[in-house]
């Protein structure tokens, strides 16, 4: 990679970043899919449930997050005096759209013993019609603090849910949605693979189907992940979740060797999530400069999306009671 900034028209871009930053006194949210050069210049880089708390907890005036859209709205929801714009709008998620809320409400309406335990990769609209939101780093924490006799509706990740369903041996209704990104590793290439590198560990995420999350020697959320590559014994990690995520794990770990595990072509680049990637230096340097694309949503829906979302921060934060959690 060239140390030169990358220009739109001749510009600095870092520079440019860095003043508008400083005018318009934003922070800069970054997840660890994005591109390495937006990585390199956040104020803040972390996984869904980490970006959540950042964003509530800022003082600062505008929040430009670069990651996708489920995340940019989770930020406005619970900031709402902010301005939150996100560098490409259509930075959307596969786990979203496999999720209308349409949809959802009538498998709720047709559950109504269950309560809704939902993964944050949904739309605002999903989290409204939702009891608890779960990130990957949270969902466990979460999990164990529902009564053993409470029925479960999980949504929209079925690989997450059906990890979840069989750690801790609780039968829930799973919604079919699936993450493209972790859908495409390939089972035959990985095994090729481990056979290459005898005794390297796999780090996977749990949106992986069981396939390839039963070859794994670590699943958690993207900073699990990323904690278990600064703590391994051996030189070489696996590390099946979108590859990006191995720009941090190499400026932790210099020594070390990171290998993003293969898809079906024998290569990890169909692991680059398509949505994530929308995000570019010269897209976010414009949305601080003209403060758009901007996040909004309508009030009744977001007090109606925080509630689900304000349940999950209490309860990743400790044990509370179930209080007035009852089912729909
Ligand atoms: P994390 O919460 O682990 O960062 O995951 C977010 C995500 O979208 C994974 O695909
Ligand atoms: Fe959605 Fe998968 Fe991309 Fe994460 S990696 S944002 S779950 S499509």
């Amino acid at each position: 990679m060239t140390d030169q900034p990358l220009s739109l028209t001749g510009l600095d871009l870092r520079a440019e970043i860095d003043r508008l930053r400083k005018d318009r006194n934003a922070i800069i949210l970054a997840h660890y899919y994005q591109r390495p050069e937006i990585q390199d210049l956040a104020d803040y880089i972390g996984d869904s449930l980490e970006l959540s708390k950042k964003a509530a907890a800022t003082d600062a005036a505008v929040i430009a997050f670069c990651g996708v859209k489920f995340m940019a709205e989770t930020a406005k929801i619970l900031a709402p005096e902010k301005i939150v714009v996100l560098p490409d709008l259509n930075a959307g998620c596969s786990l979203e759209d496999s999720c209308p809320p349409e949809k959802f409400a009538q498998f709720r309406k047709a559950n109504p013993d269950h309560i809704a335990l939902t993964y944050i990769n949904c739309s605002t609209e999903v989290k409204a019609l939702s009891d608890i939101i779960v990130t990957s780093s949270s969902a466990e924490t979460i999990l164990s603090q529902i009564p053993k006799d409470q029925k479960i509706i999980f949504g929209p990740d079925r690989h997450l849910g059906g990890y979840l369903s069989r750690k801790f041996d609780r039968e829930m209704l799973l919604w079919p949605g699936v993450c493209i990104v972790h859908e495409a590793f390939s089972e035959t290439e990985l095994l090729k693979l481990k056979a290459q590198h005898p005794g390297a560990p796999v780090a996977a995420h749990p949106e992986c189907p069981p396939h390839i999350a039963d070859h794994a020697d670590y699943i958690g959320s993207t900073s699990g992940i990323l904690q278990f590559a600064k703590t391994f014994t051996g030189d070489t990690l696996i590390v099946a979740t979108e590859p990006h995520i191995i720009h941090q794990m190499e400026l932790a770990v210099p020594g070390k060797t990171f290998i993003g595990a293969p898809g079906a072509d024998g290569q990890c680049a169909c692991n680059i999530c398509p949505y994530m990637a929308l995000n570019t230096l010269e897209k976010l340097y414009l949305a601080l400069r003209d403060l758009t694309p901007r996040i909004e949503i309508e009030e009744g829906l977001r007090l109606q999306a925080k509630k689900s979302l304000d349940r999950m921060l209490e309860m990743a934060g400790g044990t509370v009671g179930m209080g007035d959690l009852g089912a729909r």
